[in-house]
């Protein structure tokens, strides 16, 4: 079984903020990974390292069993799909919504660009398909909602078919309708043994799609609890990691807290 992440011990410091304390974490092939914690607690630099965009301080990180620092990520990035608001910003307001999940696959396809470029819009078109998004495929990024650019982003993702995917808040700012139908896909998506392993980064235990099988929980840059969901998604350490005294209910597969009496 391939060690998909391996954190150890891991600090990130800029300038006196330690944003990450010592953390270590281990995701195999397969998993489905929740991440959850508070507004600042790091899991949006916890996904900049598994992207390998970012170097820890101190400690390792390795992905596919490469050690950040002793590889060229180059190599890494094509099996990694990253899918995030705080981190996807080069998406232009103009460009065909075919193109933005198009153009990921530039840089895979180097000298033999030409011979892919048919199969290359065969599979974005596919993948805008499965998203629900191929009626738009002609429309400019920028003319569509909030939902829907989060399915193009997501089938963007895809697009290199990575063996990893890493979705940093893909429901924020969707209305009810609109999360529900994101969870229903992402459930599909944990379901299917051909799916990539996941991280999926959440503030709302609503949006954990059932089939998704562990939980990294974090505050202030530590990990409060990880494990299998059955095992750490409980009470107290949810009211541990949200500062908060919390009560947690569970039905049809899916969680919901709120705060206790
Ligand atoms: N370059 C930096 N210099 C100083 N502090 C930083 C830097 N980058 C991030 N931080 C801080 O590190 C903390 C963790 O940031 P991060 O974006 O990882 O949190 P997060 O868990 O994703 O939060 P949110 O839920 O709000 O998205 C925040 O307090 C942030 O202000
Ligand atoms: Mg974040």
């Amino acid at each position: 079984m391939v060690q998909v992440l391996e954190f150890a011990d891991v600090d990130v410091v800029r300038g006196r903020k330690e944003i990450l304390k010592s953390l270590s974490w281990d995701v195999a092939e397969g998993e489905r990974w929740v991440v959850l914690g508070p507004n600042g607690a790091g899991k949006t630099t916890l996904l900049q390292l598994a992207a390998t965009r970012m170097h820890p301080t101190r400690g390792t990180v390795s992905v596919f069993e490469e050690q950040l620092g002793k590889v060229d990520v180059f190599e890494l990035r094509p099996l990694i799909g990253l899918s995030s608001a705080a981190l996807t910003t080069h998406i232009r307001e103009d460009e065909r919504v075919l193109n933005v999940v198009l153009t990921a696959a530039y840089g895979m396809t180097g000298r033999w660009r030409e011979e892919y470029e048919k199969l290359d819009e065969r599979r974005a078109f596919r993948l805008l398909h499965e998203w629900g998004m191929s009626t738009m495929m002609n429309r400019t990024f920028g003319s569509l909602s909030e939902g829907e650019r989060k399915r193009v982003q997501i089938a963007r993702a895809l697009m290199t078919d990575p063996e990893l995917l890493l979705l940093d808040e893909p429901g924020a700012g969707l209305d009810l309708a609109g999360r529900e139908d994101l969870v229903k896909r992402l459930t599909q998506l944990a379901k299917d043994p051909a799916s990539p392993t996941l991280v999926l980064v959440t503030h709302h235990l609503e949006e954990i799609p059932p089939g998704f099988t562990h939980a990294l929980m974090i505050r202030e840059g530590e990990v409060v609890a990880a494990g299998p969901l059955g095992e750490v998604m409980n009470e107290e350490n949810l009211s541990k990691t949200f500062d908060t005294k919390l009560r947690l209910m569970q039905t049809e597969g899916r969680f919901m807290a709120v705060a206790a009496e």
